[in-house]
């Protein structure tokens, strides 16, 4: 006999199946005793005599039984088995459990999140983060699907690297064979995908993990998240638009998602805070959002710069990229910076970010202006970004990319209202990991090794 999910028993009646999976619930009616067996793919009723009474809640159990379906009027057609039920011939319990510091069988909204997390391998037994978790792989399989159609390489870049400013805090590791000296943690691979295009490799993308000490929000994960990282050489600002919401489009429709509006509408920077007060926004109407239909927005012609506080100038949203073609002898002589529009292009959906990307600066004097005008010296910018100006002299091709945030389209496809309940093991909102303590102290041994004492 072979095992089957439980899925499957409903197609098996009459037929004598094994199961496999946790007791979800147990109701004792003194000579017959009722299980619920749950795995991954449900739940189905087993039925059995006084010697389930040895058996809990939870507990790891192997079912021996045969489908029966139900008398009619004991049908339940709430749920996917509702309409058969296991009569038990055999049983083995795989594993006693203890008893669990928090419920599975609710959907958990109500338990408090830090001791979810501290227990995030038993929270994810609720069949709605099994469902979350599900809905994730898919979605990164239709999104690699797609791409390789489209000729892309998948390429991994280093995550033990130096410093990529997107605007946040870098995490650092300290180097033992250099001692003194460290690593940064990449708030993306910006740079690296575009050394990928001075490499010839012209289409990229990556499933990738992006580090970023900020303060956590709703829809910010602390610590780390994952993006669709792209890159595409040889293409202007609405080469790259098309393909991202194509890719949209055809992931969405495979997955039955439904998506408000059909060419994405486009609003300009100016247009988006007149209209809506802010740069993300809800397209939706009420009965929308009940529907949860997700409403998709591009957004393009940032300011490039904005001022500082100190009155110098900064970059709005990516140092890397290239202004508008008719404001580039602006950025050249450093000129009318406060009217200088960039190539950025965000993606917005129901009220979130969800995506940022632009065409770059793929000529050294580009990118060294942007710095000049921030007021970074020669020597600054030769230490922080000479490796770049250097990669863009050698024949650096027109390029440019965008970085769809994974976690947040996913937090809007499932309706969730907190980034964490779509990323399998994220950090407390204090920065701690699930389940795992860390950060944690090291030994003295360890600093020392390092180069490092502790204040
Ligand atoms: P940016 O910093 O805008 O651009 O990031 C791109 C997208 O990543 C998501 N995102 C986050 N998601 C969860 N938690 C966070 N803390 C977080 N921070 C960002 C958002 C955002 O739109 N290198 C550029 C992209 C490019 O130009 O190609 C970049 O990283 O959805």
């Amino acid at each position: 006999m072979k095992k089957i999910p439980i899925s499957e028993t409903i197609n098996k009646i009459g037929q004598e199946v094994e199961l496999f999976g946790w007791v979800d619930s147990k109701r004792d009616h003194k000579k017959i005793v009722f299980l619920d067996l749950r795995d991954r793919t449900g739940i189905v009723q087993v039925v059995g005599d006084e010697k389930f009474k040895e058996i809990s809640t939870e507990d790891v159990v192997k079912i021996i039984g045969v489908v029966k379906e139900r008398p009619e009027k004991l049908k339940n057609n709430k749920i996917l088995t509702g309409g058969i039920e296991i009569e038990a011939r055999e049983f083995e319990i795989l594993n006693k459990t203890n008893p669990l510091p928090l419920p599975v069988n609710t959907d958990g909204y109500e338990i408090d999140e830090e001791v979810r997390l501290k227990y995030r391998y038993l929270d994810l037994r609720r069949p709605r983060m099994y469902k979350n978790l599900a809905l994730r792989s898919k979605f990164i399989d239709l999104i690699r699907q797609y791409l390789f159609k489209k000729d892309f390489l998948e390429i991994e870049t280093p995550i033990l690297s130096e410093t990529t400013p997107e605007g946040a805090r870098d995490f650092i590791v300290p180097s033992r064979l250099q001692p003194g000296k460290f690593y940064a943690l990449p708030q993306s691979p910006q740079q690296y995908k575009q050394l990928l295009m001075v490499g010839g490799v012209e289409k990229y993308f990556q499933i990738a993990r992006c580090f970023r000490d900020e303060d956590p929000r709703a829809d910010r994960a602390y610590g780390e998240f994952t993006q669709l990282d792209l890159e595409m050489s040889f293409v202007k600002r609405e080469d790259v638009m098309a393909l991202i919401e194509s890719m949209v489009i055809d992931v969405y429709e495979k997955l039955k998602i439904p998506i408000k509006q059909k060419p994405f509408p486009v609003f300009t920077y100016q247009e988006a805070i007149k209209k809506f007060g802010a740069d993300r926004f809800d397209l939706r109407t009420p009965e929308e959002k009940e529907k949860n239909i997700q409403a998709f927005a591009w957004v393009i012609d940032f300011p490039f710069f904005e001022k500082t506080e100190d009155d110098g100038w900064t970059f709005t949203h990516n140092p890397f990229s290239s202004p508008k073609p008719e404001f580039m002898e602006y950025l050249l002589n450093k000129r009318n910076i406060p009217n200088i529009l960039t190539t950025q292009y965000d993606l917005v959906c129901n009220g979130y970010e969800v995506g940022g990307g632009s065409i770059r600066n793929h000529r050294p004097e580009g990118l060294k202006a942007v710095f000049e005008i921030m007021g970074l010296s020669e020597n600054e910018i030769e230490q922080k970004f000479g490796h770049m100006i250097e990669a863009l002299g050698y024949g650096a091709p027109p390029h440019g990319g965008m970085a769809p945030g994974l976690d947040r389209m996913l937090t809007c496809i499932t309706g969730e209202k907190n980034l964490r309940e779509v990323i399998p093991m994220p950090m407390t909102s204090g920065g701690r990991t699930a389940i795992m303590k860390a950060p944690s102290q090291i030994k003295e041994d360890k600093l020392k090794e390092l180069g490092i004492r502790l204040r």
